[in-house]
């Protein structure tokens, strides 16, 4: 795919501080065994990576917004685009030495998302999109995928945990859902998810109380890959309301009903 300079800056600035997650993954595979656990590593390992990405983007943009899980945000000189970041989505995972996290990158403009990358350095692989020119995994297209019954699908979620307020809602999801379809995995890193439904590896994800961060460059690729992204509540603004299903065309109808559903 011929990205744009700023899908490039965006590609280039993964890749650094994916090398630079996967050292400290080495390293927090040893401290599993230690009395004091890799916690307080995993929190500095978070924040470099997050320093990095800060540095190559905002150096290479410095007059962008700056949205981000650990650094706050930081308005621009040009109001209408901000980076929104992620740098280690599936923090648990990574704490408990599961190669399943990533780092999510995505560019708004006015309000809307743009371009998208979505890193799993664990496995190599870099999920990206612009908005109009499709989705892509280290350069193959990809696409949704084409199920059609809601009884063969698989979907992904995330629970809620720790003190989060949406657990009860999220049990009554499965409840509804578990029953019509072939089977939920809940694999504790949504931009991922995100990105597997993009390339048809899942049918659809849906989840409550998601940040912006987790969500923002996951939603185009599903976008650009053909699917449907849209706020549980039809009138909401995706981009806030944290409550969001994602699935491919043809059956994202009748998922939808089934999480819609009180
Ligand atoms: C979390 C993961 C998890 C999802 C949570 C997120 P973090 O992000 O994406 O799958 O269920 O809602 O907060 O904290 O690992 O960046």
């Amino acid at each position: 795919m011929q990205g744009s300079a700023n899908l490039n800056l965006m590609i280039k600035a993964a890749r650094k501080a994916g090398r630079a997650l996967v050292k400290d993954f080495r390293e927090v595979e040893n401290l599993q065994a230690s009395m004091k656990g890799p916690g307080d590593f995993v929190s500095r390992a978070d924040l470099a990576a997050e320093k990095i990405l800060h540095d190559e983007l905002m150096g290479g943009r410095p007059t962008y917004g700056w949205h981000a899980e650990e650094g706050g945000t930081t308005p621009g000189e040009d109001p209408t685009r901000r980076w929104i970041v992620d740098p280690l989505d599936g923090t648990s995972n990574f704490l408990h030495g599961l190669p399943h996290w990533g780092i999510s990158i995505a560019l708004e403009h006015k309000r809307e998302i743009v371009a998208a990358v979505v890193y799993d350095p664990a496995k190599d692989e870099m999920f990206v999109a612009e908005k109009g020119q499709g989705a892509w995994m280290n350069d193959q297209r990809i696409r949704v995928s084409g199920r059609r019954v809601l009884i063969e699908c698989l979907f992904a979620t995330g629970i809620p945990f720790g003190g989060e307020r949406n657990l009860p809602e999220a049990l009554q999801d499965l409840a509804r859902l578990m029953p019509a379809c072939a089977g939920v995995r809940r694999w504790g890193a949504a931009a991922l998810d995100l990105a597997y439904v993009a390339s048809g590896r899942f049918d659809g994800y849906w989840e409550r109380g998601l940040h912006v961060w987790d969500m923002a460059a996951g939603l185009l690729l599903v976008r650009e890959a053909g699917g449907f992204a849209e706020p549980i509540r039809a009138d909401d603004d995706i981009l806030v309301c944290g409550n969001l299903i994602a699935a491919n065309s043809a059956v994202f109808p009748g998922f939808a009903k089934v999480i819609r559903t009180p």
